[in-house]
């Protein structure tokens, strides 16, 4: 009988490509791949390190994996990705986990289950020399070899398939004073770029029409080959060129060495998405030196007036954190500043926490309060939101073309409203689902359809807005 996965990702975008990799390998090698815990032979929980929140949400699922194995003692579980890395050892001697993997090993995972499913031990497989796997070649074979599999599984949606992530690069040298993904990611690694390539081309032939390029500095993407060094820039140019390809956006980007020949690809390529997910992290210049960061703010603004100026209402989205050790009302002040210069789309805001190992927890005291950090970011996000309320209402009225997700997941009662008013009016009474779709800027607009639009291009116009949805109508 095939044997049943069921997979649970937690963090960022790149976690979401890694669980679907695993998954991918896994049903090559003949598992099956199932939503219901209950019915899963093997759990795999795909982890994530970066705030200490995001730990706690995997320990309590844990607690409930206890009490399904109460019933169901034969149930293996897999802890994989940057908290495998971190804790290693001590999340084995958990009493649930049978298997724990790094992000640099998941390429062993489908191994790693068979084996416990035949020795009933349990399994470790993570990195001592976390910094230097660039020197293994096997290792860096292995992955790449990992990231040309078939991304066969979407863990957020099953209605997504229009759609693909592909890796860039691998792992990050900044080391931010904050940041523990040097060290449960390691260093840089850039994949070929006629892998890259090749993976595109094979994904649109399979009917993918967006393509979304991963990397924790994207931009930074850097592949030396005996002709030239290829950068993203060269990658964006190459897939744009893939006639089946609509779209290309790549995420995430660092604002410290952003090379302008990647502005200039976007002003001149309609299949690159005028977007931008760049993290200013801070606006004082204090805190961002202590963040390590390696820019000022003003360096930041420039960086962005750039963009604007080559490519004309580029959508600019951030991160930013707030609390961070020794940060005064006046750094904040000057996020605040920074935020309402910039005026982001939208941007994504993090109470500090402290991570073990990296340079911020050995040398820096947590010394902002819950609850001031707290205040701070509610303040923020209030800025920021109300910025791109009115920012969008210069929509209203237009037409924009959007790529169809599917199914709202949460219904909008606006669009609902409106829907309801106009069938009322007129003679079809058709009470179409609510759906959503993403512009090329990246904004979320809902409007009602039918179900069947769901991964095609279609153009809607605009009759509503809020900071983060726009509403439309189908055109
Ligand atoms: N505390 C809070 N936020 C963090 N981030 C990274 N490390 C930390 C930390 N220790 C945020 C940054 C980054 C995003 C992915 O997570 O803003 O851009
Ligand atoms: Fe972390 Fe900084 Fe690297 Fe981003 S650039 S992953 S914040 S160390």
């Amino acid at each position: 009988m095939m044997r049943k996965i069921h997979l649970k990702s937690f963090g960022c975008q790149m976690n979401k490509l890694d669980s679907s990799l695993v998954a991918g390998a896994l049903t090559e090698q003949g598992f099956a791949l199932t939503d219901k815990p209950t019915e899963a032979d093997v759990i795999i929980i795909n982890t994530c390190s970066v705030r200490q929140h995001a730990e706690n949400r995997v320990f309590s699922n844990l607690g409930h994996i206890k009490h399904l194995k109460k019933s169901r003692p034969e149930i293996l579980v897999a802890v994989i990705g940057c908290m495998a890395q971190r804790l290693g050892a001590e999340l084995l001697a958990h009493e649930v986990v049978d298997i724990v993997a790094g992000p640099t090993q998941l390429h062993e995972v489908p191994a790693l289950i068979r084996q416990a499913m035949t020795d009933h031990e349990k399994h470790l497989s993570v990195t001592d020399k976390i910094r230097q796997p660039v020197a293994d070649e096997k290792i860096i074979e292995a992955g790449h070899k990992l990231d040309d599999f078939e991304i066969a599984y979407d863990t957020d949606s099953n209605h997504i398939k229009s759609q693909a992530f592909i890796r860039a690069m691998r792992g990050c040298n900044n080391f931010c004073t904050y940041c523990i993904v040097p060290y449960v990611r390691g260093p840089e690694v850039s994949r070929p770029p006629n892998a890259i390539v090749e993976q595109a081309k094979k994904l649109a032939a399979q009917g993918i029409q967006q393509i979304t390029l991963l990397g924790q500095t994207v931009n930074s993407y850097r592949y030396e080959s005996p002709d030239k060094t290829y950068t993203l820039a060269n990658l964006l140019q190459q897939i744009s060129e893939i006639d089946k390809v609509h779209w290309v956006r790549f995420i995430t980007s660092h604002p410290g060495r952003f090379d302008k020949s990647i502005l200039q690809v976007m002003a001149d390529n309609p299949k690159v998405c005028p977007y931008l997910h760049i993290p200013a992290q801070s606006g004082s210049d204090r805190i961002l030196k202590a963040m390590n960061r390696g820019y000022t703010a003003d360096h930041y603004i420039a960086l962005i007036d750039k963009a604007r100026a080559i490519v004309p209402d580029t959508a600019i989205a951030g991160d930013f954190i707030v609390g961070f050790p020794g940060e005064t009302e006046d750094d904040f002040e000057q996020t605040v500043e920074l935020v309402r210069r910039v005026r982001y789309k939208n941007a994504f805001v993090f109470k500090y926490s402290t991570r073990p190992g990296t340079h911020s927890e050995k040398k820096l005291e947590d010394s902002i309060s819950a609850e001031v950090k707290q205040q701070r970011n509610t303040k923020l996000l209030e800025v920021i939101s109300e910025i791109a309320e009115k920012d969008n209402q210069r929509f209203i009225g237009q037409t924009m073309e959007v790529l169809v997700e599917g199914l709202s997941k949460k219904p909008h009662l606006n669009v609902n409203a409106e829907a309801n008013k106009n069938a009322g009016a007129q003679a079809p009474r058709i009470f179409h689902p609510q759906l959503i779709g993403r512009t090329a800027h990246d904004y979320i607009v809902v409007f009602n359809g039918p179900e069947s639009l769901t991964g095609q291009f279609i153009n809607v116009k605009i009759t509503k807005t809020a900071p983060l949805t726009l509403f439309a109508e189908l055109c």
